[in-house]
């Protein structure tokens, strides 16, 4: 048997929303999965790093035994479009495609709020995983609660800087306690962003995406990152959040100016190579997965 899952790029946080807001972009990874052998490649990268392999693995089994059932062997071959640890969720894809093939394979259904448990017990934290399975722009608790608002009419520009950050790196500069000042600054932001998705007010957008738990403390490591934003900004982007722990930046820009702000940051790439530019739209496509025979 073979099995065919697609799994969204995702972008967490989005400034204040940290560790709940994410939301899926139209960049997909492909995984082809194939009963009958062993093995796992990815195609468009030059390494091969053994986390997709193990995170897709352990949510197969993972679903599967939560299915009643156990997985078989499969052989894995993953088309890479996500680029790995860039803070656009290529983690979160491995597992959701998992957590997917599982249902396919096994032939039996798991309620959404299992998947998403699942998901976020191997990633970590539900933000990214809840926007991977579900598509659209996700708010989702520790505890499982989890709403989903359409994808906006806004381009999301990634400026990847080219370096690769794990995430539980990108955590460690953040410190364990936070004044009672900047997190109610944030409990209004977050109020504010869910409100500029859900009412598609986006020019709240450049205050909703405002933060103080986690940016202040990361975006001077991240290279180019003021640049970046400084650019977006001055070409007219809404806002330009960290993508989920980083280095990857995304500005968020309606469609009148996104072509002046993907030209303004591919001209801060073209002055940093390796870094890139990512030119995408918000996808209301989550991970679907389908029998190719
Ligand atoms: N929200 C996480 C963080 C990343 O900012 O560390 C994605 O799970």
């Amino acid at each position: 048997m073979r099995v065919a899952v697609r799994a969204p790029a995702t972008t967490a946080n989005l400034g204040a929303g940290f560790d709940v807001f994410g939301a899926a972009l139209a960049l997909e990874n492909l995984f082809t999965i194939e009963t009958g052998r062993e093995g796992f490649r990815l195609q468009g990268v030059p390494v091969q790093p053994d986390l997709g392999r193990n995170l897709f693995h352990a949510a197969l089994d993972r679903t599967a035994a939560e299915l009643g059932g156990q997985a078989p062997k499969v052989a894995v071959t993953v088309d890479v479009a996500v680029p790995l640890r860039s803070g656009l969720g290529s983690s979160a894809s491995a597992i959701c495609a998992g957590v997917a093939a599982a249902q396919v394979l096994l032939s039996k259904h798991l309620a959404p709020a299992a998947a998403l448990r699942i998901a976020a017990e191997l990633d970590g934290h539900p933000d990214n995983v809840a926007a991977c399975l579900f598509g659209g722009v996700t708010i989702a608790t520790d505890d499982g609660l989890v709403r989903r608002l359409p994808a906006p009419d806004l381009r999301a520009i990634v400026f990847y800087p080219g370096t690769e950050l794990g995430t539980e790196a990108a955590r460690r500069s953040l410190g364990r306690e936070v004044l009672r000042a900047d997190a109610v600054f944030n409990l209004g932001r977050a109020s504010l962003l869910v409100y500029a998705f859900a009412l598609q007010d986006y020019d709240l957008l450049s205050a909703a995406c405002e933060d103080r738990l986690h940016e202040p403390q990361r975006l001077p490591a991240l290279p180019y990152a003021q640049e970046a934003r400084e650019a977006a900004l001055s070409a007219g982007a809404l806002a330009m959040p960290i993508s989920g722990s980083g280095p990857s930046l995304l500005a968020l820009a309606r469609p009148a100016q996104a072509d002046a702000v993907a030209l303004a940051l591919q001209a801060v790439a073209a002055r940093h190579a390796p870094a890139r530019v990512l030119d995408l739209a918000f996808a209301d496509r989550g991970t679907e997965a389908q029998a190719l025979d």
